[in-house]
């Protein structure tokens, strides 16, 4: 295979790369950007081999990167085959520790035989600029790993390993070690630009790994998807610095795609939640405030009502809002809430979907839960489009959502102050259904659950919206 036939597939691919991007902007076109991101995948890694047998001959090293491949392939089909959906942050989390490992591997492998990657003739030295490259690649691939092993033990909660309990972890002068960590790498850095002492680079390695936990640990649960998104895009520079030693354009496009696209998607997460971006980049300056009172629920009187009585006010509005939230994922209703919505549709009831971009437990999860349960897109609207619509709206009905509808974003002070959320409070007649009077994620009270027009219906949402499509006559 000639270089310019590699160039030319690894141009094809970095094209569906981008293609794949754009596809996955959307719900209905997710799926076309999904089979243009697995071609795009598969030219590059077929490329790549085809690379090294022209570059190392098809001996054992080609073995073990078919090996790889396989072994690696395999695992990751496996797992995203079987994962539960809810557990969807805590996969990205560890497929980004595998990255940032990866990277460092080959900044070591790199830097201890640099001839084999081609950077330079047999004993001789590695440039300056890559090894700055690599230096940078292998410590940014470091804290990734150590960071998204922490991220990956915060989100699954199961552990009884304090660094991995959601809490966050502080102590005294915290941001100051992690400012001294950061110095320190650099000093290395330049020693290990000007004299490529191998010890220098294990220096950088180790306090890549040790930063990375300093400063994921002071981060709370509720920031952990921001923090996931932002160890992808972490994770991205961290391919493409290798990319640039290696002379790869395909690890310098995908990194890069990878890096600025995790950067703007945890910029959005930021804007949804209400966290500040650079403070959440830096570790753990916005944390406390999400960390609030899990459970702190006033024991105050509200109205509660059967899923019968739901199920008449439903049938009597001439329009109904939808919010699904994360409950809805847990007890899987999707398709019993799409049942609901034609029975209505079917009675000439206007009914919509109205999405929060941080519903639920990742980036787009309500979508992909309506979608599985083929909901039409067309009556499914984001946030910024149904919100002027609740005051018109007869009934807004909220299965399982807590954090995106509560009001208290609106009063200053509230931790949750300033977060855009979905203006459900504004509808003449409110149906919630919980299974409790705990609170969400946020660890909030909702005064949203004691206002006058609010109905609520206990229970698990499957079985409460079952109850309602029966009852819908
Ligand atoms: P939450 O505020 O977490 O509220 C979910 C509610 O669902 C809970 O109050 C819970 O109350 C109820 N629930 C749980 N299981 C249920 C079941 N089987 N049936 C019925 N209800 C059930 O959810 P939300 O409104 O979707 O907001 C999401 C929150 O998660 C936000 O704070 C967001 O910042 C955060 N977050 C978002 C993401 C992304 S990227 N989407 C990732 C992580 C965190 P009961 O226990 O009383 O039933």
């Amino acid at each position: 295979m000639s270089l310019n036939l590699v160039t030319l597939l690894y141009l094809i691919a970095s094209v569906c790369f981008i293609q794949a991007l754009k596809g996955l902007s959307h719900p209905t076109t997710s799926i076309r950007g999904n089979l243009f991101g697995m071609v795009g995948m598969t030219i590059a890694a077929l490329t790549t081999a085809a690379l090294i047998v022209k570059l190392a001959g098809s001996g054992l090293g080609l073995v073990w990167v078919l090996l790889g491949l396989v072994v690696g392939g395999s695992y990751g089909a496996w797992r995203a085959k079987t994962v539960e959906m809810t557990k969807m942050p805590e996969l990205v989390a560890f497929f980004h520790s595998m990255i940032g490992l990866a990277a460092v591997f080959i900044a070591i492998a790199a830097v201890a035989e640099p001839w084999a990657f081609a950077i330079v003739e047999k004993g001789g030295p590695i440039p300056g600029g890559n090894r700055i490259e690599l230096a940078l690649g292998a410590f940014i691939g470091a804290v990734t790993f150590s960071g998204s092993v922490i991220a990956f033990g915060k989100l699954s909660g199961t552990y009884k390993f304090r660094l991995f309990k959601g809490a966050p972890v502080v102590f005294p002068g915290q941001h100051w070690l992690n400012l001294g960590l950061g110095l320190a790498a650099l000093f290395f850095l330049f020693g290990f630009w000007h004299s490529q002492s191998p010890i220098d680079f294990a220096l950088i390695c180790a306090l890549g790994f040790i930063l990375g936990v300093t400063i994921i640990i002071p981060i709370g649960g509720a920031d952990m998807p921001v923090v996931v998104s932002m160890l992808n895009s972490y994770s991205g520079w961290a391919a493409a610095g290798i990319g640039f030693s290696l002379n790869n354009p395909m690890l310098i496009i995908a990194g890069s795609l990878v890096g600025s696209s995790g950067a703007i998607l945890s910029y959005i997460m930021c804007k949804a939640m209400n966290r500040s971006f650079f403070n959440v980049i830096l570790g753990g300056f916005g944390g406390e405030a999400a960390a609030g009172a899990a459970g702190a629920a006033e024991q105050r009187p509200v109205k509660s009502g059967s899923a019968d009585d739901a199920a008449f006010v439903l049938g009597n509005a001439e329009t109904v809002i939808i919010v699904p939230g994360y409950g809805l994922a847990v007890a899987r209703a999707q398709h019993a809430v799409k049942e609901l919505a034609q029975k209505l549709i079917a009675k000439g009831v206007t009914v919509k979907y109205a999405i929060h971009p941080v519903a639920g437990r990742m980036p787009g999860h309500m979508n992909v839960l309506l979608a599985e349960a083929e909901v039409p897109y067309d009556q499914v609207h984001e946030m910024e489009d149904i919100n002027g619509e609740f005051q018109q709206a007869d009934v807004a009905i909220i299965l399982g959502a807590n954090d995106v509808v509560n009001p208290a974003a609106l009063t200053k002070g509230s931790p949750i102050y300033g977060m855009p959320i979905l203006e459900a409070y504004k509808a003449r007649t409110v149906i919630v259904n919980k299974r409790s009077m705990a609170a969400g994620y946020a660890g909030l009270d909702n005064e949203l659950f004691y206002m006058d027009k609010t109905m609520m219906v206990f229970g698990d949402a499957k079985k409460v919206v079952e109850a309602m499509v029966k009852a819908v006559e």
